[in-house]
């Protein structure tokens, strides 16, 4: 083995960085696997998205004009091919900027990452024009029916674009290499409003809303939303979107938000991108948040009443910087969108609410990570997995979270924090609105920072961190004695204190999970029903405490929670709390018969992406 600092340099030679200017990389790397993009001719860099949104059919039907660049070696030359990404889509067809056709086919669509649209250009052509609609294959779409939203009058549609969902509602080259601008033309019927994750230029003469996004963006980070929407302001600069019933508590719930996006300016730099707002989604939306630009999405679940839920929001906030501003280049380096995100998150958290708090967050942030790495597959331990042959939703889990963030952390020790916050800050304004690698990432901190200083190199194995299952030695741990507190109880509840003896005052949510979770895995009915009573853990209206408490009742059978379990299920889609309780249940035959009867009714309710998870744990098949 080589010495640690020989051992990096030999990396850091291995991935020498190129600097391409953008205009001159006709193709993308081979790098994506998720992409037919890669198999070369022009790309894109400019979408004009023209969709009428049809909510009895479930449709959106309509045009997408993309803009090339033409690479100066081939200004005067021939035609030559365009390859997109389309995936549940029917196309009608192609034209060009003359408004003739031009000659286009589809190829066989792979299960994984849809099919190639491939079109023959002319000589000249910077712009082609794909007529097209969506189906009921569109995965980034979810069209409610009015029950499943709040105020139960209108419809709601929204989209999720990442990882590789953007090609089912729009023809594109959908790689996160990609950068591109755009402008898009909706129309919904009255009295829908429409947002996407662009300025908002609002409804024209002809009803049509405008929306138009200046600043380079990934494919992924296209985002719609249509509904019975209205907007309160927290800040000039920021505000939170929901149905009318919601939008002042989420407004209250959501108001430091502001303080938030100060905190990530003075910690990463000025905000690049306008406006930041936070849409509240409908309850099947199913991810906690998703960091579409200038418009963070974000699942109705965040909002506990006591704001003690918000870290979602430094969070999604943070990827104003890391994923928006510097994009993971392929889905094998999400780590670099995730795991600095939730470095990032940290920070803003710990500025803006304290180093309790933050101790707190982090500390069973850990813990649900080793937890979870129990069950992982070695390759998906590592922070740069090889994705070959897999969906980047295979490797979804808190490696590249919780991992992520520790590597960062351990260096942050090694270098310091104020030597630590330069690193980041150059790792950010050096990159912006580019896509990187983890191999840009390593090269970075070799040669500006960990070659000039041998010890500090020695200090860290990249090799472990980065390429091998499992979490090093090194990995920073936390110890909170706001949790510890939370234990001492647990502990004399286990001994037989009575529930309500307990010293339980100002406990946050954070400790009830802590409280919930460590409950030996023999605790009795009685006890249970002892602590239920006591604490309302049935009746809470906290979405993480209950999710903790419906699973802990589902392992013991505890039944008084059976009716508010089917409650849950019917109405939340978010796969974080769907998962471990479906899971749960799966483990018994009758836990398995009353999963399977709930998600028979539930299943048509939620959203692709939840249905991929659960279909697998309940072995269902349509
Ligand atoms: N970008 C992710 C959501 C995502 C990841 C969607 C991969 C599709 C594919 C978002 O920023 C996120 O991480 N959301 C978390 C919440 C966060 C507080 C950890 C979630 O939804 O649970
Ligand atoms: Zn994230």
């Amino acid at each position: 083995m080589l010495p640690r600092p020989l051992a990096l340099a030999v990396l850091l030679l291995a991935c020498a960085h190129q600097t391409v200017p953008f205009e001159d990389r006709p193709g993308i790397s081979e790098g994506d696997l998720h992409t037919h993009a890669a198999q070369g001719g022009r790309r894109v860099r400019h979408v004009n998205l023209d969709l009428t949104l049809d909510f009895q059919a479930r449709r959106a039907q309509g045009a997408v004009e993309l803009d090339l660049f033409v690479p100066r070696a081939q200004i005067a030359g021939h035609g030559s091919t365009l390859v997109l990404d389309s995936q549940g889509l029917v196309i009608e067809g192609v034209t060009g900027a003359d408004g003739k056709p031009r000659v286009w086919s589809l190829g066989p669509e792979d299960p994984r990452i849809g099919a190639a649209l491939t079109i023959t250009l002319a000589p000249g052509d910077a712009k082609v024009r794909v007529a097209y609609h969506t189906t009921d294959r569109s995965a980034a779409l979810q069209w409610l029916a009015p029950e499943q939203t709040r105020d139960r009058k209108q419809p709601f549609l929204f989209t999720q674009g990442e990882a590789i969902f953007t090609r089912t509602w729009v023809p594109l080259q959908d790689s996160p290499e990609i950068r591109i601008t755009y402008d898009a033309t909706i129309r919904a019927p009255a009295p829908l409003t429409v947002v996407m994750s662009a300025e908002q230029l609002g409804r024209g003469a002809d009803g049509a809303w405008r929306f138009h996004m200046p600043q380079p963006i990934p494919s992924y980070l296209i985002a719609l939303a249509a509904g019975d929407l209205v907007f309160s302001p927290i800040s000039p600069r920021s505000g939170v979107w929901a149905e009318p019933s919601l939008v002042a508590a989420a407004r209250d719930e959501l108001s430091d938000t502001e303080s938030m996006i100060q905190a990530a300016e003075a910690l990463f730099g000025p905000y690049r991108w306008g406006r930041y707002d936070v849409l509240v989604l409908p309850p099947s939306f199913p991810f906690g948040g998703m960091e579409n630009p200038r418009l963070t999405f974000a699942t109705p679940t965040v909002l506990a009443g006591d704001k003690s839920l918000v870290s979602l929001v430094a969070h999604e906030l943070a990827h104003s910087w890391s994923g928006n501003l510097v994009t993971n280049g392929t889905w094998r380096d999400f780590w670099l969108n995730e795991g600095v995100t939730v470095y990032c998150e940290e920070r803003i958290m710990e500025r803006v609410f304290g180093l309790e708090r933050a101790t707190m967050e982090r500390q069973l942030a850990r813990q649900d990570l080793e937890k979870e790495m129990r069950d992982l597959e070695p390759w998906q331990q590592v922070l740069h997995p090889d994705l070959r042959g897999r969906h980047p939703d295979d490797y979804f889990s808190s490696v590249p979270y919780v991992k992520g963030a520790l590597f960062l952390r351990r260096l942050e020790a090694i270098f310091g924090r104020e030597r630590f916050d330069q690193v980041l800050r150059g790792w950010f304004d050096g990159h912006a609105f580019e896509s990187a690698v983890t191999d840009d990432f390593v090269s970075y901190l070799g040669r500006e920072h960990l070659e000039r200083d041998p010890q500090k190199a020695a200090q860290i194995d990249l090799d472990l961190w980065l390429n091998k299952p499992g979490l090093p030695g090194d990995a920073p741990r936390d110890e909170s004695p706001a949790l510890a507190k939370v234990d001492a109880e647990r502990d004399r509840f286990a001994q037989g204190a009575a529930a309500g003896s307990l010293d339980t005052t100002g406990w946050v949510t954070q400790q009830w999970e802590r409280f919930i979770q460590g409950l030996p895995d023999t605790v009795s009915l009685q006890r249970l029903g002892e602590l239920d009573r006591a604490f309302g853990f049935t009746a809470s209206h906290n979405s993480e405490i209950l999710c903790d408490w419906l699973v802990l009742a589902t392992r013991r059978r505890y039944e008084a929670a059976d009716g508010r379990l089917a409650e849950f299920l019917m109405e939340v889609g978010r796969r974080k709390f769907l998962k471990p309780i479906y899971t749960e249940l799966a483990k018994t035959p009758e836990g398995l018969a009353r999963a399977r009867a709930i998600y028979a009714k539930a299943r048509p309710r939620y959203h692709a992406v939840s249905v991929g998870t659960i279909d697998k744990i309940l072995k269902w098949t349509t």
